[in-house]
């Protein structure tokens, strides 16, 4: 039996679509533990691009159930939006289930986005504008609605109206914004719970059997370590725990029944929206970065902030998840450059730190300390095997692997299925 998980070790968009779809031909259910449809995974099969939001990336193995679990904030249109669209594509989906604790993402939550980025200014967030935020405020607030309340239509007609009223109040005295129509959002929800119902299960009760029946389960983290609510660059972050901890809060699992805990990151480093970013190259070299690496946000169409590898950041992903394993992605991107420039700390001051600190104004200050790498010009794309990668790139990932302190498992030279180094077997 085994528990895998993969998470992200710096601001997201690592390349963990792809990781799940690689591991999802070998497992039995994939379930998505936290964050909502601010994710974007993308997963090349065949030639084929798909984008996934609120799905887990397992969909595209029809044999895996795909479980959105307890922790995970559902937006029921956009799910099914997705859901259509991928069955045009050809992909079944009839293998996704929803779990009864998790949270409704409403209409109101994504108003209520839009309004506050607008409200804070030149202080926004930069979120995707999905309502992800609001949707987790309300749910620690325990005013939120969730997906079992669609079962009871009397208890879901009547808390919705209380609740609306109190939202209401919130969009029109404190954003001068337009309120909702209670009658319009009910028929919304009544329109889509006939085809919600069947798909709505007690996902901890399921997860947990297939765990002890020896199944493979894969939890598939959204976002990354930076983006953490507790760890992550605050308030720069987005609003849940995409960590292995996550797991066990957000899908009702054990700590002692995740084996795996495989983290992603990305050769050099991208973050979308604002906050600080001590590797940030804003010359050309960061938008030669974004254009090989084609680094435009899969939710938002954003042009993503790129920089060199910010190893602090990867490190303390390392140690707040507990790794056990590291897949570096996107390797092939770092092809023709003459030196390869890794941060292995921060100067603030005169002290050089090799954690991230909290204060956001320190982080601001922070000068990051280099260590230079050769590059190679070779492209490594169509490389198969460890040794046949040039010296200069083996020696980047081992590198990696020495100061994180954590053993690489794979490498990852392009965006298919196949674009793989494996270098410890993860199955
Ligand atoms: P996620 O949010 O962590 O799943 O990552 P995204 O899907 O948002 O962004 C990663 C992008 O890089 C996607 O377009 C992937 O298809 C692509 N990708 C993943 N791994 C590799 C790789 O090793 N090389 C290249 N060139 N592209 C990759
Ligand atoms: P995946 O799963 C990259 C960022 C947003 C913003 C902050 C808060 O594809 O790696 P939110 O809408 O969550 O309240 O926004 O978090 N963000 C992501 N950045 N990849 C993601 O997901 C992200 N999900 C949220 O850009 O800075
Ligand atoms: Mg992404």
């Amino acid at each position: 039996m085994a528990g895998y998980v993969v998470v992200g070790s710096q601001w997201g968009d690592e390349g963990k679509g792809k990781i799940v779809d690689l591991l999802g031909t070998h497992m039995d259910m994939v379930v998505r533990f936290q964050g909502g449809n601010n994710a974007g995974h993308t997963v090349v099969v065949n030639g084929k691009t798909v984008i996934l939001h609120l799905l887990p990336s397992g969909i595209l193995n029809k044999d895996a159930l795909c479980v959105i679990g307890p922790g995970v904030v559902v937006n029921p249109f956009v799910l099914f939006e997705e859901i259509d669209k991928l069955q045009a594509q050809g992909f079944d989906c009839s293998n996704v289930r929803v779990s009864d604790r998790a949270h409704l993402l409403m209409p109101y939550h994504k108003y209520i986005d839009e309004l506050e980025e607008i409200d804070a200014g030149a202080g926004k967030i930069g979120t995707t504008k999905n309502g992800i935020g609001p949707c987790y405020a309300d749910k620690y607030n325990r005013i939120g609605m969730r997906v079992c309340d669609l079962k009871d239509w009397d208890v879901f007609k009547e808390k919705l109206k209380v609740i609306l009223a109190k939202k209401n109040r919130q969009i029109v005295n404190l954003y001068n914004g337009t309120p909702f129509d209670y009658e319009e959002v009910l028929a919304q929800f009544e329109a889509i719970r006939p085809r919600l119902l069947p798909m709505i299960i007690d996902a901890v009760d399921k997860v947990n059997k297939a765990l002890d029946a020896g199944k493979n389960v894969l939890f598939e983290g959204a976002q990354a370590n930076m983006l953490d609510i507790n760890y992550g660059t605050y308030p720069y972050v987005t609003s849940s725990s995409p960590t292995a901890a996550g797991v066990c809060e957000g899908a009702g699992v054990s700590p002692k029944k995740l084996d795996r805990i495989i983290g992603i990151a990305k050769a050099y480093s991208t973050r979308v929206g604002e906050g600080p970013f001590v590797t940030e190259l804003n010359d050309e070299i960061g938008e030669k970065l974004r254009k090989s690496g084609n680094e435009y946000g899969a939710t938002t169409g954003r042009p993503r902030r790129c920089g060199w590898l910010d190893l602090p950041v990867v490190k303390q992903a390392v140690t707040i998840n507990g790794m056990t394993d590291l897949a570096i992605t996107k390797i092939d991107i770092l092809s023709g450059y003459d030196t390869l420039p890794v941060c292995v700390g921060y100067k603030i001051g005169d002290t050089v730190y090799d954690t991230v600190p909290a204060l956001i104004s320190d982080i601001e200050k922070a000068v990051p300390v280099y260590k230079e790498f050769p590059g190679w010009k070779e492209d490594i794309s169509e490389c198969r095997t460890y040794e046949e990668l040039p010296k200069e790139c083996r020696d980047y990932v081992e590198f990696i692997q020495e100061y994180c302190g954590v053993r690489i498992c794979l490498v990852s030279v392009g965006p298919d299925r196949k674009s793989n180094i494996v270098l410890n077997p993860l199955i």
